[in-house]
């Protein structure tokens, strides 16, 4: 499927992983809030294939051109690869930072 924007999960809770099913409001997931903004260099393109791939009880690997914008519309990150969380345990949402090892987060 091709998609222009995507919303992906980051409580680890969606039944429809990796996308949100808005199963965070249920939940009252809460974030860690917003990442610090900081200059990210444009990329060579802004198109391209993007490939989304959940890892074994891990983060979400994507790979291709993306740019990683927060609610409130800030770019945070541009880049070519990057994991993300879906375990919802980072401390740094909504990057992965290793915690769904601690937690044992399964899938
Ligand atoms: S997937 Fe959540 S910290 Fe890695």
């Amino acid at each position: 499927e091709t998609f222009y924007r995507a919303t992906l999960c980051r409580c680890g809770l969606s039944q429809n992983k990796p996308f949100c099913d808005n199963a965070h409001i249920k939940a009252g997931f809460t974030a860690t809030g917003e990442p610090p903004l900081k200059d990210t260099p444009a990329l060579e393109a802004r198109d391209g294939p993007l490939r989304i791939a959940p890892t074994v009880n891990g983060p979400l690997k994507l790979e291709g051109n993306a740019e990683i914008v927060t609610g409130t519309g800030h770019t945070i990150a541009r880049t070519t690869k990057v994991f993300l969380c879906r375990c919802g345990h980072s401390a740094n949402k909504p990057f992965c930072d290793g915690s769904h090892k601690r937690v044992g987060f399964v899938a």
